[in-house]
């Protein structure tokens, strides 16, 4: 039997090449944008993809099933239930359909969206039985599909759709191994754990949502302790519902040396992305420029802060950053990044080009300064709500940092500000977008909440207290 799941890290999203290695054919499941893997798959097992299935249309990055299907010859099979703007065959529910020896089900899973389906498979050298789900962003390993993305409107009706949808799939039996399209770490589910997969008898066991058997009292949790979807969301599932033309990769941008980098600056719509680590950013960068640090949250963050019109111009910690950044923002829709500067920020430094700082301030610093001259120091919380309402600094004012650039006129230009997160590595964001809004001194706190608690310090505002 062929069974790969594909982790694209930092989307946290899991997709899936199964088949039959004897008959030598193949499905992918879920393709994200760059292809070259699934192709790759394919040939290590001597196989063909005959088929490219969805579970739904996603929000979260930009499908690569159509251009798979562009060039393998596999036809695209989604669901029945429609939203795609563009010629598929149609699964509905109760379909089977054969790949070699395994034998694949349609069950319908709405919920998370109208349209989603989940594939029960079976048959293969496991079993005659049905041994495995996939269930998209239906079921993950100890949270249920976030119900919330198509607007105000469908909420309520997609919960109660979810509740349903989660019935069905735990009455398939205990043993059936669970595969989501989504690990930790994506905003597709509020507390989805640790684990690639899992089984429908863990989950019933386990999952904190499948222990609400009451249809009002589930739809009320699920809906209540969501986050804000990122914004680049909206912006993801209209291209995959409309198959709007897109490459399997983006253009490669090319090196430009200071003096170039900082001519084409001036090009209008254009933005400087740096990618460096906070301490970096922090002790010299361009000014006007955005950092969000190559890290996990990378393509997150990216689609929280930047816009397919923009015209991107990178700086990055080493060549191999390049590449690795291209592929993050091509994988969420960004293809515009036209160069970078080719030898890093020496280049920058070296021309004798003017820079900004981001100064680091200790906690300790920030409590003697918070308590001898408050009037003299403003102090940002940028974290979620949820994490506000654990306890904050006290005097902080609270935005999150997806929310900065719309409630900027809620900071005062007049006053120093200080910015923390968890880490700081929201701080650092936000601190980039006051630095680029206009504002003059903006301090960063490292090690931000964990460093004041770590000092012995108190927080205030605890639920919990
Ligand atoms: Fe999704």
């Amino acid at each position: 039997m062929i069974f790969d799941t594909i982790v694209t890290e930092g989307l946290a999203h899991l997709s899936y090449v199964v088949g039959d290695d004897h008959s030598g054919v193949c499905v992918v499941i879920d393709p994200r944008r760059d292809i070259g893997i699934y192709l790759a798959i394919a040939q290590r097992h001597n196989a063909r993809i005959v088929r490219i299935l969805e579970t739904h249309i996603h929000a979260d990055f930009v499908s690569g099933s159509r251009n798979l299907a562009a060039k393998t010859g596999a036809p695209l099979f989604f669901s029945a239930d429609g939203g795609y703007e563009f010629p598929y065959e149609k699964l509905a529910a109760g379909d089977r359909f054969a790949i070699g020896d395994l034998a694949f089900e349609v069950l319908r899973t709405p919920g998370h969206t109208p349209e989603h389906i989940s594939f029960i498979v079976s048959g293969g050298n496991k079993s005659e039985h049905a041994w495995g789900v996939l269930t998209g962003d239906t079921l993950f390993a100890g949270e249920v599909g976030r119900p919330d993305l198509l607007g105000e409107d469908m909420r309520g009706r997609l919960a109660h759709e979810l509740f349903h949808s989660l019935r069905r799939l735990v009455e398939l039996g205990d043993e059936l191994e669970v595969y989501p399209a989504h690990g930790q770490g994506s905003p597709c589910g509020a507390q989805i754990g640790a684990r690639r997969m899992t089984t429908i008898g863990y989950e019933k066991l386990y999952n904190p949502k499948l222990q609400i058997q009451d249809e009002n009292e589930f739809c009320e949790a699920v809906l209540a302790e969501l986050q804000p979807a990122p914004v680049y969301y909206a912006r993801m599932k209209h291209l995959n519902a409309t198959g709007a033309a897109c490459s399997d990769h983006a253009p490669t941008p090319v090196p430009l040396d200071a003096e170039k980098f900082a001519a084409e600056m001036a090009i209008p719509s254009t933005l400087v992305l740096d990618t460096r680590e906070i301490e970096a950013f922090g002790g010299a960068h361009i000014p006007d420029s955005l950092n969000i640090p190559l890290r996990q949250e990378f393509p997150i963050w990216a689609g929280w802060m930047i816009g397919p019109e923009q015209r991107i111009l990178l700086v990055v910690s080493g060549p191999n950053d390049v590449e690795l950044a291209c592929t993050h923002l091509a994988r969420i829709g960004v293809d515009n990044v036209a160069g970078y500067l080719r030898r890093g920020f020496r280049e920058w430094t070296e021309t004798g080009l003017r820079f900004h700082k981001v100064p680091q301030m200790s906690v300790h610093e920030l409590k003697a300064t918070l308590e001898t001259a408050p009037r003299t120091q403003q102090l940002l919380d940028v974290r979620r709500e949820g994490e506000w309402n654990q306890g904050h600094i006290p005097g902080a004012q609270h935005i999150p940092a997806s929310a900065l650039s719309t409630r900027l006129g809620e900071v005062d230009r007049a006053i120093p500000v200080a910015v923390y997160c968890s880490t700081g590595y929201r701080a650092s964001i936000a601190a980039s977008v006051l630095k680029r809004s206009g504002f003059g001194s903006v301090f960063n706190v490292p090690g931000s909440i964990a460093a004041w608690k770590g000092a012995g310090f108190k927080l205030e505002g605890s639920e919990s207290q």
